[in-house]
């Protein structure tokens, strides 16, 4: 365990490039949000879960949360309008200065042409990122491993972290490693949302692949590969950043 002044030491360098915007695509189960929160370890930018701003309001009750609720629970995808809104208010707050990774977002042709006019914009005309292009990167998973690892997923209520009863098992059964909070599944890995959310995927969020590979910016990793091999080929998808 490093000290305060250590830390310091070792962040100090990341503060001094802009990664830009980074978009994970992929099938619910690919492995998204875990790869996110590795690219936040190496790089100090936020991860700007849409699935995890919704399950936030859906717990605080809010007007947004309560239009969000049943159709999350159902498996099927919240309307553009509310997720575009509400991903332009958390691109545009200070910690995204140096970039962002985008985990879930866009999901439909409407969300990518909203991104892309977004981000070409006069709204984020004065954001330090406007000159860079999101890169985009596809965790490329098939079907039958997606059920497995959805149904083995467990989270900690506390911190996040993701863990899987298969693959990534808390060395304690039940506890986050990192807190010892008790691990929860997430009320859309039961077998029929799982279903309709894969359904939802392949007429909604696949058609982006062709979208993003037309535009030239599509890179694509084996997310079947070993969480650290698929953590390397994903930051070398990034790349080193650029200067400030
Ligand atoms: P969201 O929370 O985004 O869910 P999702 O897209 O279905 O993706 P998941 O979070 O289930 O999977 P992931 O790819 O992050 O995988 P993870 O890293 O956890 O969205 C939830 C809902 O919100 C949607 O259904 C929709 O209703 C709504 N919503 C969200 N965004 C929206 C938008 N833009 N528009 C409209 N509606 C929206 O990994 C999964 C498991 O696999 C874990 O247990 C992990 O440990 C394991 N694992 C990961 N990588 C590996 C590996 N390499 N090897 C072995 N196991 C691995």
């Amino acid at each position: 365990m490093g000290t305060e002044v250590d830390k310091q030491v070792v962040e100090a360098p990341a503060k001094l490039y802009r990664v830009g915007p980074v978009v994970l695509l992929g099938a619910p189960g690919a492995g998204k949000g875990t790869q996110a929160k590795r690219i936040v370890e190496v790089h100090w930018v936020p991860q700007i879960s849409t699935g995890d701003l919704l399950r936030d309001n859906v717990g605080r009750g809010t007007e947004l949360g309560r239009q969000a609720k049943a159709i999350m629970e159902g498996g099927g995808l919240v309307s553009d309008e509310l997720v575009c809104g509400m991903v332009a208010q958390r691109v545009l707050t200070e910690d995204c200065h140096r970039g962002f990774i985008l985990d879930g977002f866009p999901r439909t042709v409407a969300q990518a042409e909203w991104l892309d006019g977004f981000l070409t914009g006069a709204e984020f005309a004065a954001h330090p990122c406007t000159s860079l292009p999101p890169v985009v990167i596809e965790i490329a998973v098939s079907y039958n491993h997606l059920f497995q690892r959805l149904t083995g997923r467990r989270s900690c209520p506390t911190c996040q972290r993701i863990y899987n009863i298969h693959f990534q098992p808390p060395r304690e059964f039940g506890r986050c490693d990192h807190d010892g909070a008790e691990l929860v599944t997430r009320k859309d890995d039961t077998e029929d949302v799982i279903a309709q959310r894969l359904k939802a995927y392949e007429r909604q969020t696949l058609p982006l692949v062709e979208y993003y590979k037309r535009q030239g910016r599509l890179r694509s990793v084996d997310g079947e590969k070993s969480l650290e091999q698929v953590t390397e080929e994903t930051l070398k998808a990034i790349g080193h950043g650029h200067s400030l």
